[in-house]
């Protein structure tokens, strides 16, 4: 709207301004500057002035020309030097009225040649050479006089005549006419002739003396009204101005002009020469614009007298009057011009700033549609840009879903690889370490699987690892040590393989122990990693070096693996810690986690694991370690490493594997296997019957059966079973009195050590990880065994001192104090037998004695047995009963059996034990 609006109005401006303009007046095609250059011969007298004032007042029409006029001041050599100047100054057009014809010729010749347009005004030059002449015929104006001379003196007088300046035209043509005309009237005489400079001083200066030699003269013909002045004063100085009659010529209007004198009759006449200054530009200006003209250009002359001077004077006046007018309105009009080229000049400037405003208000308007455009194509984007976000983050949430789903896959697939790794190990293992006449080929072949089946098995650890790394759930367990003899240790499963390879192997601490707080189970895998990527990459005859030193700055202990390998390429080094990274070279060499899960654990162990390396010479991975670990990380308690079964160094070592101890014959105890897969449980069965009597199960509810019948005196189960976990039966068999006892043995894929902990906490008395180490296994079964047997002598130290010292903080223990209470209440009963004790405790004969014998290690009858002579001893304290009545009381069924029994037991006989008790 806005633009549409200054458009409009710019245009009206242009149209109004294109065709009639502020002013009204039409705009012509700008017209052609000029310069009109004017030689004057004089500028000194009203004639002259009169002559400028018309020029100037025709000029006021042509503001294109330059009008520039200089003075002679009546010198002829003056006037040449001026036209001169003129012509170097370059003029359009030339105008010269020559103070002398002869002396101004040849310039004003020069100037003509030049191609200069020359117009002649008033006083002539000798030559032809010239565009137009404008002035009077001064032969006529002297004629004029002459004639009316005649008719004032009747044809009859003597004359004398006054002439201009010598060698300028008007007076040579005045006089020569003059004198033509006089001679035609016979009675008309010319008696004297008097010389002029134009100017009534000189008249004064020579008429007295000329007027008193001609006594007679009865007119004056002086040849201008300047001239006639002085001649009529002359007369007067004579006393002759009645007698003498002056005629004059110029008749100018004003007070001192001709006309004046003629009414205030000082002189008789005038004869009219117009200055011509008007005409002169009017010709000129005609030539300039190439108009046709008049090469001649006459002004007319007439006679002023008496008769006619007061009209001519009213006319004059009038005329003058118009001509003030003129002026006055051409001032107006000049001012006008003014007013209006400064308007046309505000009306430029406004017209541009217009101009501009609405070339601005055009940009500002395209800018803000440009602006609007981008705004919305930017708006666009923005919503392209959110829904393409929004997906990225549904793809990442998609991709982030898949990864976890695969991880848990990875993880779950990883320990179920272990089930079948436990029974390709534990067979190699049994021929490997049982089979001391095995060939030797076989042997090696063994060997063979049994390292590659180890290798397997710490890939699959280590992924695990990882796993428990990534989800922040591998724990930090420190505990004090001496971290030099750790790091030896580990170093010393790598003596024997370094050696083999003829690699030097080094240990350099700086101190010969180090106390720190660290997880040996983390620290462990961190330099098993880095020494055994070390062993790796050192070619025969290398040297590696395990140097450690604390660093006091850091509050921390550096331990350095340097070798001397072929170092890690360029390319390799940003990328040796990522997760299964192969380098270009180590294709074959690596599962690619060592290194990504030594950086993890020397982070979870809040250390720092950096490395140097020289392409060619080797690489040094330096774990700096801090002195102080937060109280969170520290354990209290010792923790055990974790048993994988295997140790991880096994491919290195084949060799190093330890012999089993002779199996000591535990052929009594009964061992319960719990284990779904048959596969494993077949491969425990065989490995337990040689060395104890074995029941298997292979559900949880069925093993709980056979554990409540049977009372086994070891219970194996595994924790990943059917419907009943392996966790749930712990927890049953060690809350039922019945089994409570009975150690059990968790077997698991699940390595992780808070489900460890959970199956402790549920009652286990050990937590094993598949797969196990067979030889590991039976040794840890007869541990818990020989465990159970001091158990025993224990609960059989508190009951033969009191039974109520045997507090039923545990289901053992409330057993026993069941078991104790129902015999002493029976104890008079001689029949008393094991039938009636089971079935007061709601169990079977057979259940009660394997149960009593596995926490007493004695039978029920002997535990009956025990009661009765136990109380027997507080009986005989006092004196209340005889000997004999004590036996009764106590069920004996004599008391010579009882005094036996005693004596059996206590090496005194009753009666000798109350006179020894009540003496004291
Ligand atoms: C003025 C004047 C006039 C005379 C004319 C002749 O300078 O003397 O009075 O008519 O010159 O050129």
């Amino acid at each position: 709207m806005i633009i549409r609006f200054l458009v409009r109005f710019w245009l009206c401006c242009s149209v109004y301004a294109g065709v009639g303009g502020l002013a009204g007046c039409t705009r012509a095609a700008p017209k052609r500057q000029y310069t009109i250059g004017f030689s004057q011969c004089t500028n000194g007298d009203a004639w002259r002035q009169a002559m400028l004032a018309g020029m100037q007042k025709e000029l006021s029409f042509h503001p294109e020309v330059r009008f520039r006029m200089k003075d002679a001041r009546y010198s002829s050599a003056l006037q040449e030097q001026q036209i001169r100047e003129f012509l170097k100054e370059g003029i359009d057009l030339l105008i010269v009225s020559a103070n002398e014809t002869e002396p101004v010729t040849p310039i004003v010749e020069e100037a003509y040649n030049r191609g200069i347009p020359v117009v002649i005004l008033d006083r002539r030059t000798t030559s032809k050479l010239y565009t137009a002449y404008v002035g009077g015929n001064n032969v006529e104006v002297g004629q004029t006089a002459a004639r009316y001379a005649a008719g004032l003196l009747g044809e009859r007088g003597q004359v004398l005549e006054v002439l201009g300046a010598p060698g300028s035209s008007p007076a040579t043509d005045r006089h020569r006419g003059f004198a033509q005309a006089l001679a035609g009237y016979p009675g008309m005489q010319l008696v004297a002739r008097v010389n002029s400079n134009w100017e009534r001083p000189s008249v004064l200066a020579r008429l007295p003396a000329v007027l008193r030699q001609h006594p007679e003269v009865d007119l004056i013909f002086a040849h201008n009204d300047r001239l006639a002045l002085g001649a009529y004063q002359v007369c007067k100085q004579l006393k002759r101005e009645r007698q003498v009659r002056i005629v004059g010529v110029d008749g100018l209007p004003g007070p001192h002009g001709g006309i004046q004198l003629v009414q205030d009759g000082i002189i008789n006449s005038t004869l009219l020469y117009s200055p011509g200054g008007e005409e002169a530009i009017r010709t000129a200006m005609r030539i300039l614009q190439h108009q046709s003209f008049e090469k001649e250009n006459p002004l007319s002359t007439m006679v002023i007298d008496s008769t006619n001077v007061l009209t001519m004077k009213l006319q004059t006046e009038k005329l003058s009057s118009q001509q003030q007018d003129i002026q006055r309105q051409q001032r107006l009009l000049q001012q006008q011009r003014a007013t209006y080229a400064s308007q046309q000049t505000v009306l430029y400037v406004l017209a541009a700033a217009l101009l501009g405003a609405a070339g601005l208000g055009v940009l500002v308007w395209r800018a803000f549609r440009a602006n609007r455009r981008i705004t919305r194509r930017l708006a666009l984007q923005n919503e392209e840009i959110r829904a393409q976000r929004n997906q990225i983050q549904d793809f990442a949430e998609q991709a982030r879903v898949e990864t976890e789903a695969k991880l848990r896959f990875f993880t779950n697939f990883s320990h179920e690889l272990r089930t079948p790794l436990t029974l390709i190990l534990g067979p190699v293992e049994e021929m490997l370490t049982s089979g001391p006449n095995l060939p030797a080929a076989q042997r090696h072949d063994l060997g063979l699987v049994r390292r590659n089946a180890q290798r397997l098995l710490q890939l699959v650890n280590q992924l695990m690892d990882f796993r428990k790394i990534d989800v922040g759930k591998m724990p930090v367990r420190a505990t004090e040590g001496n971290l030099v003899a750790f790091v030896r240790e580990i170093m010393d499963v790598f003596e024997r393989p370094a050696r083999q390879q003829g690699i030097r192997l080094r240990f350099l601490p700086a101190e010969p122990a180090l106390p720190l707080w660290f997880d040996a189970n983390v620290l462990d895998k961190v330099f098993f990693n880095l020494l055994s990527n070390a062993l790796k990459f050192t070619p025969e005859g290398g040297q590696i070096t395990v140097s450690m030193q604390r660093v006091p700055a850091e509050n921390a202990v550096r331990v350095s693996v340097e070798d001397t390998g072929r170092g890690i390429s360029e390319q390799d080094r940003a990328h040796i810690f990522e997760w299964f990274y192969q380098g270009q070279q180590s294709v074959a060499k690596g599962s690619g986690m060592g290194l990504a899960l030594a950086l993890g654990l020397t982070r979870l162990h809040q250390g720092t694991l950096s490395f140097t390396s020289q392409p060619g010479r080797g690489s040094t991975f330096v774990v700096t370690l801090p002195l102080e670990l937060p109280q969170e990380l520290k354990s209290m308690e010792a923790v055990a490493p974790v048993n994988l079964g295997f140790s991880v160094e096994e491919d290195l070592l084949p060799a190093l594997r330890p012999e089993p101890e002779a199996a000591v014959s535990g052929s009594e105890a009964l061992v319960l296997v719990i284990e779904d897969n048959p596969e494993v449980n077949a491969f425990l069965v065989q490995k337990l019957r040689p060395h104890f009597q074995v029941s298997a199960a292979f559900d949880g509810a069925r093993g709980l059966e056979l554990a409540a019948d049977s009372i086994p005196d070891l219970i194996i189960c595994d924790v990943m079973l059917p419907e009943l976990s392996g966790l749930e039966v712990v927890a049953r068999l060690k809350s039922d009195w019945r089994t409570s006892h009975i150690p059990v043995v968790l077997l698991t894929a699940r390595g992780a050590s808070e489900q460890q902990v959970e199956g402790v906490q549920a009652g286990a008395d050990l937590y094993l990880t598949k797969p196990f180490n067979p030889t590991f296994l039976l040794e840890s079964i007869r541990t818990l065994l020989s465990n159970r047997e001091k158990q025993r002598e224990h609960f059989r130290r508190e009951l033969s001192v009191s039974t109520a010292t045997v507090a039923p903080q545990r289901v053992d223990q409330k057993f026993l104090a069941d078991l104790t209470a129902i015999v002493e209440a029976n104890l008079s009963r001689s029949e008393l037998n094991v039938e009636d004790v089971a079935r007061s405790l709601g169990i079977s004969r057979v259940q009660l004695y394997r149960k009593v014998k596995a926490v007493l290690g004695t039978g029920v009858t002997d535990f009956i047995q025990g009661i009765r002579l136990t109380k027997a001893r507080q009986l005989l304290l006092s004196d209340e009963l005889t000997i004999a009545e004590v036996a009764y009381q106590l069920g004996f069924s004599s008391p010579s059996y009882f005094s036996t029994s005693f004596k059996a037991r206590y090496q005194v006989s009753p009666s000798e034990f109350r006179a020894l008790h009540t003496t004291a």
